[in-house]
Order: C-alpha cells, then sequence, then structure tokens
C-alpha cells in the first residue's frame, strides 16, 4: 500500500466524521468537508475525475468501492447511496465498476490500493475469482469488507455486510404458494441468479425451503427442472449441498443476464405442451430477469395468466406491477445498507470495536457480518411506500 501522509485538513474531517458517524442524522461540520465519492468504470479514468471529485487535500482516498456492473440498475441504486453516505460522513471514497470482468475487477482493486485507500468495499463479479484481489489488498494492509455478495474461498476478507438472502427466496417462494393457495398442479418454472454468485445459491435455497413442501404436496408441478423433482419434500443446504444446488442451478441459471433469461424462458414454453402451462407460478431471481421472463410468458398463446417473482425494486419492475406485468418485487434498500457499511467503515477506521450480528461461512472462514432485513412489494403495498416517500411515482413513470 503506498503510505500517505493525511494532511491535518484529512485529519480534522476524518475526526469529525468519526464524531458524526453515518447513521447519526446531521453530520455537522463533518459534511461541509465532505467529498464526494469520485466515480468510474476503469482506473484510468479517476485521474480525469480528478479535478472535480478528488477533493481529499492530499489526495487520498480513504474508501474505494469496488461494484459489478453499471448494466443493473441495482448497482447504481448502490453507487448513490454509498456517495451520499460516505460524503455525509466525511469520507473520501472512489466507486469503480467492474463490468462483468474479474479482470477489470482486479485493475480497479490495484489502483485503489494504489490511491492509498484503507478500506476496500467490494461487491465481486465472481465470487471466487476475486480473491486474488482481496489477497492484494490485504497483502497492501486495506480492511476488506464484502458488500452484497460474498467472496469464496480466501480468508482475505474481514468483514460482510449483506441483506438477508435467504430471506429474499423464502418470500419469493411464499409468495408463489400463497398466490395458489388451494390449489393443486400449478406449473412451476424456476429460474436463478449466476453460479459465480454465491447469493444465487442463497436466494435458491430460500427459495426452495418452501417450495418442496409445495411440490412434495402437488400444490406445484416443476416444469423446466427435472434436476429437482428428486428434492421434492426435502431442503437444499447452502454449504452441506452446495454440489447438489450447483448441479440444478446450472440448468436454471439466467446468469443474471436479461437475454438468457429470456432465451431460456423462451425455450422453456417451446419444450413444454399446453398442460404445463394455463395459469403457471414463476421463480424469478431478481427484476431484471423477471421482466425477460414475463415477456416471453406473454407472449406464449398457452399461458393465460402467471404470478412472478423478482427482487430490488427497481422502477422499471415498479412500473411492471403497476401494470401487472410483475407480481411481487423484494426491495433491498440501498441506503440503509450503505449507511450501515459507511458506519462499519468508520469503526475500522477509528479502530473502534466494530458491530456485526452473524456470521456468513465463505469456504474457509467465518466472517463477521452485519445482515440487514428485506421488504416484500406488490401491487396491494406499493400504494402506501409511494405516498410514505418509500418510492416516487415520477421516477416510477421515468422508467424504461
Ligand atoms: C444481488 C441482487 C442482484 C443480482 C444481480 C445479487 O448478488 O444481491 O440484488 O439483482 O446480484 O446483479
Amino acid at each position: 500500500m503506498k503510505k500517505k501522509l493525511v494532511s491535518m485538513l484529512m485529519a480534522s474531517a476524518m475526526v469529525m466524521a468519526l464524531l458524526a458517524g453515518c447513521s447519526g442524522g446531521n453530520a455537522g461540520g463533518a459534511a461541509s468537508s465532505a467529498a464526494p465519492a469520485a466515480s468510474s468504470e476503469a482506473p484510468a479514468a479517476s485521474s480525469e475525475d480528478a479535478g472535480e471529485e478528488t477533493p481529499a487535500a492530499d489526495g487520498a482516498v480513504q474508501v474505494g468501492i469496488v461494484l459489478p456492473t453499471k448494466d443493473e440498475p441495482r448497482w447504481l441504486q448502490d453507487e448513490k447511496s454509498f456517495s451520499d453516505a460516505l460524503a455525509q460522513a466525511g469520507f473520501t471514497s472512489q466507486v469503480m465498476f467492474s463490468q462483468g470482468q474479474s479482470a477489470t475487477e482486479l485493475s480497479n482493486v490495484e489502483a485503489l490500493i494504489e490511491e492509498g485507500v484503507q478500506v476496500l468495499v467490494i461487491c465481486a463479479h465472481d465470487a471466487a475469482a476475486a480473491g486474488a484481489a482481496v489477497q492484494k489488498a490485504h497483502d497492501a494492509g486495506v480492511q476488506v469488507v464484502c458488500y452484497d455478495r460474498l467472496i469464496t474461498g480466501t480468508d482475505a476478507v474481514d468483514y460482510y455486510v449483506t441483506f438477508n438472502s435467504f430471506a429474499v427466496g423464502v418470500a419469493q417462494g411464499q409468495y408463489l404458494i400463497d398466490a395458489y393457495e388451494g390449489q393443486t398442479g400449478v406449473p412451476l418454472y424456476l429460474y436463478a441468479g449466476a453460479k459465480t454468485d454465491n447469493n444465487a445459491f442463497i436466494f435458491f435455497a430460500g427459495a426452495w425451503s418452501v417450495l418442496n413442501k409445495a411440490v412434495e404436496s402437488g400444490q406445484f408441478v416443476v416444469a423446466n427442472c427435472p434436476e429437482i423433482e428428486a428434492y421434492a419434500g426435502q431442503e437444499l443446504d447452502v454449504d452441506a449441498d452446495h454440489a447438489t444446488l450447483d448441479t440444478i442451478i446450472g440448468t436454471i441459471t439466467t446468469n443474471w443476464d436479461f437475454n438468457v433469461a429470456k432465451t431460456l424462458a423462451e425455450g422453456n414454453l417451446v419444450a413444454n405442451d399446453a398442460d404445463l402451462k394455463g395459469d403457471v407460478a414463476i421463480l424469478a431471481p431478481n427484476d431484471g430477469t423477471a421482466r425477460a421472463i414475463a415477456d416471453a410468458f406473454t407472449a406464449d398463446g398457452d399461458v393465460s395468466s402467471y404470478v412472478v417473482t423478482g427482487q430490488d425494486a427497481e422502477m422499471a419492475s415498479l412500473k411492471y406491477i403497476q401494470e401487472g406485468k410483475q407480481s411481487m418485487t423484494v426491495w433491498k434498500n440501498t441506503s440503509t445498507l450503505a449507511v450501515t457499511t459507511c458506519d462499519l467503515v468508520n469503526a475500522i477506521l477509528s479502530g473502534g470495536s466494530v458491530a456485526t450480528t452473524t456470521t456468513y461461512n465463505n469456504q474457509n472462514v467465518d466472517v463477521p457480518s452485519v445482515e440487514e432485513e428485506v421488504t416484500v412489494v406488490d401491487a396491494e403495498s406499493l400504494p402506501g411506500l409511494i405516498s410514505d416517500g418509500s418510492f416516487s411515482q415520477a421516477d416510477i413513470d421515468a422508467a424504461e
């Protein structure tokens, strides 16, 4: 790590930040010396941004943030939430995007180490591949906080800040069960996230923890995943049944890609006869894939209606919910998670004790973690969340 002297100005901004914290509401004087976060896709871009966006007196960036891609609205929400929370607390930070490439992720981390960051907050593109990047950060004395996605198979992670991903899956699965309460033989289409993302396993295991009983009871008939039928009536554990989950998810993965999701759904519909259509239930792992899959089901004349899940409360999906094209989403409030992360960063930088609430095993070590809860949003609850200011109708209307 390139050691940089912290200037008097920087030191005082930090002290004020430490006094103010991140969740303390009014950051007082710290906010005035706060640094808006710079943002760039590739390391070289940081110098372009420097004039306006790297305000630390000696140019030091305290907190480096690496997010997986700009191509999904979810991560742009996180970028904004981080920039607001860290700047409010007076930390200098820089956000970089990996654009779905582990090589870019690694070079982003290297650039941030060069910048002299003290804490790296990273949401990995590929859980296993990112081990090399965080090892470099650790070797340079940088504290590593996994954000939303856990990096696996390494001991070079210090903390993990996440939503309760198992609860996301449970909420999705339970929504489908409740929607078809009292019915039998309802075709169930299952889709999952990317196998490179540890969360995809947790979401799916969460959903299956409730769906397995509904398949066993005959409420649902799995329509597109023969590999899972043997597990009717049986939960699949993220750790103990990882290899089984890997095989199953491999057959129904969207790779978090809208086009893959649409093609997969279209292929499933072409392969199935009308008896596996009609009124159907669809487990879609997140909003982007939900919209793509919903479009494919809408286009099939033998599908009379569908209930489809989602995740992230993207504006485009809230619009789909209002238009009756998506049934639900799971809202993960990125502002809350950014503030939680910021509090953690604050504790790390001040040398104070870092409050964690649980641990996650990353197939190497138990990582001290903080876990946030999630909220189900559907056509019934959305109006209340608009009137209480959680979402803005204008933003929903503006969504593409
Ligand atoms: C996140 C989801 C997101 C997905 C695709 C997951 O790791 O938890 O919120 O939709 O990645 O980017």
